[in-house]
C-alpha cells in the first residue's frame, strides 16, 4: 500500500508495521558510482568490507578502499555508510537542503509534527553485502535511490524485541535470529521506493543489485500533535531515569 495522504501518514506512523511512503522529492542524484568515488575519501566515512575472501585480502581491501581504482571498488563485497552528508553536500549532493531536507521538514512541520533531530544518512553497498541486524533510536524515511535492497524487519516485532530490549541493543549482532519466516516483513526497494521504518524495531537490509545506494531521513524525538509513538515512549522513560544516557546511543554506538 502506499501513503498518499497525510492523513494516513499521520496514524500509521505511531506503531509498526513498516510501510510503504511515496514522498515526490524534486531532487536527482549523480551516478551512485561517482557518489562513492567521492565520499570514500571522506574522513567521516565508516565502511566494511565484506565477503568470503580470507581474512588477508580483506584487510588489504580495507586499506586500500579509498586509493584504489573506483572498478575496483564496485567489484568488492562490502558496506559504507556516513552519517555527516553537510560535509558532501557542496561536492555531491549539490542541492540537497533545498530540495529534500526543507521541503521534507516544511510537510512534517505544518502537519503538527515536531522532532530534536533529523538528518540525512547515506549508504552504499554492493552485491551479497548485508546490514547487522539492529535496531534504531529514530524513525527513517528509507529512500531507495540507485539499485535494489531489502529491507527486512517483523510483522509484529514485539514477538521478537520488546521496546525495553530494543532500548537495551539486545538485538545487534551481524545475522538475525532464527525466526519464523511467515512473521518477516521483507520488502524489495527498487530504485524510488521509499519505506517507513520504526523507531526501536529489529531489522537488517540485503544488497541485490552490483552496486545499491540508499538515504535514510532519520527522525529522532518525532512527535505528533505532542505524542511520541509507544516505543518512544519506553525510550523517553528509560531516559529520564538514565539522564546521562539521552541521545548517546545514535551518535556515539551507530549500527548500520
Ligand atoms: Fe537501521
Amino acid at each position: 500500500m502506499t501513503i498518499t495522504t497525510p492523513d494516513d501518514f499521520a496514524q500509521r506512523w505511531r506503531q509498526p508495521p513498516n510501510f510503504p511512503l511515496d514522498v515526490a522529492f524534486d531532487y536527482t542524484f549523480l551516478p551512485a558510482v561517482d557518489i562513492l568515488d567521492h565520499v570514500r575519501r571522506d574522513k567521516e566515512v565508516r565502511f566494511t568490507i565484506l565477503g568470503d575472501d580470507d581474512w588477508q585480502v580483506r584487510m588489504d581491501r580495507t586499506a586500500a578502499f579509498r586509493t584504489a581504482p573506483i572498478e575496483e571498488i564496485v567489484t568488492w563485497t562490502f558496506r559504507l555508510v556516513h552519517f555527516d552528508l553537510s560535509r558532501i553536500y557542496d561536492a555531491v549532493l549539490h542541492g540537497f537542503q533545498e530540495e529534500v531536507m526543507i521541503p521534507w521538514r516544511t510537510h512534517l512541520s505544518v502537519r503538527g509534527f515536531t522532532w530534536q533531530r533529523l538528518a540525512p544518512i547515506l549508504f552504499l553497498s554492493t552485491e551479497g553485502a548485508a546490514s547487522t541486524y539492529h535496531n534504531d533510536n529514530s524513525h527513517g524515511l528509507v529512500w531507495q535511490v540507485h539499485g535494489v535492497k531489502t529491507f527486512h524487519s517483523y510483522l509484529d516485532p514485539g514477538e521478537y524485541l520488546s521496546a525495553d530490549e530494543a532500548i537495551m541493543g539486545e538485538t545487534t549482532g551481524e545475522d538475525p535470529p532464527e525466526h519464523d519466516e511467515a512473521d518477516r516483513h521483507s520488502v524489495t526497494m527498487q530504485p524510488g521506493d521509499q519505506l517507513w521504518s520504526h523507531a526501536l524495531t529489529p531489522h537488517w537490509v540485503t544488497t541485490e543489485s552490483p552496486l545499491a545506494m540508499s538515504v535514510t531521513l532519520s527522525h529522532g524525538g518525532l512527535s505528533h500533535q505532542g505524542r511520541f509513538s509507544d516505543r518512544e515512549l519506553a525510550l523517553r522513560a528509560y531516559w529520564d531515569k538514565n539522564p546521562a544516557e539521552a541521545w548517546t546511543h545514535d551518535l556515539r554506538n551507530v549500527r548500520y
